[in-house]
């Protein structure tokens, strides 16, 4: 099943000039962007982002952190997409990142992951409709 996902290039990523970087690997994985733009998050908007995490130790520091530079936010399109590009990102923490992943060969720290993507389809409509209007996703099939 064709299937979309979230994306976000986080700060870090960003700072040290890796877009280009990260877009290329999504791209050879097979997934197509659909929708991206670059914004930088205010604390409203990133604590409705993680709603989820909200009243864990870390959520004041990841708020900081995503609201500290701009980010691009993408849709990524393909086949089992969700699943393809959590394994392209690897794990949360780049320590456990397999090698090869965007996490193990970008990722600074747990905080500093480089990149974020959708947990789910659930997830990923929901997310996707945080950032886009739906005339903004070009859905490419
Ligand atoms: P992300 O996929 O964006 O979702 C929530 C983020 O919180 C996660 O990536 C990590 O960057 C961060 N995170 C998760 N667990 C911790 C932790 N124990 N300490 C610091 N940051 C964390």
């Amino acid at each position: 099943t064709i299937q979309k996902t979230f994306s976000i290039v986080k700060p870090d990523a960003v700072k040290r000039n890796l877009i280009g970087a990260i877009y290329q690997r999504i791209e050879q994985a097979g997934l197509k962007v659909v929708a991206a733009k670059m914004i930088h998050m205010d604390a409203d908007k990133a604590k409705g982002f993680y709603a989820e995490h909200e009243g864990k130790p870390f959520f004041d520091d990841l708020v900081a952190f995503m609201t500290s530079g701009p980010v691009m936010v993408q849709v990524l399109e393909g086949e089992n997409a969700v699943a393809r590009y959590r394994e392209l990102m690897g794990k949360t923490n780049p320590e456990e990142a397999a090698c090869g992943t965007l996490r193990a060969d970008y990722a600074l720290s747990l905080r500093h992951n480089s990149v974020h993507g959708a947990d789910s389809p659930e997830s990923a409509a929901r997310e996707i409709a945080y950032f886009f209007a739906d005339d903004e996703i070009h859905t490419r099939g």
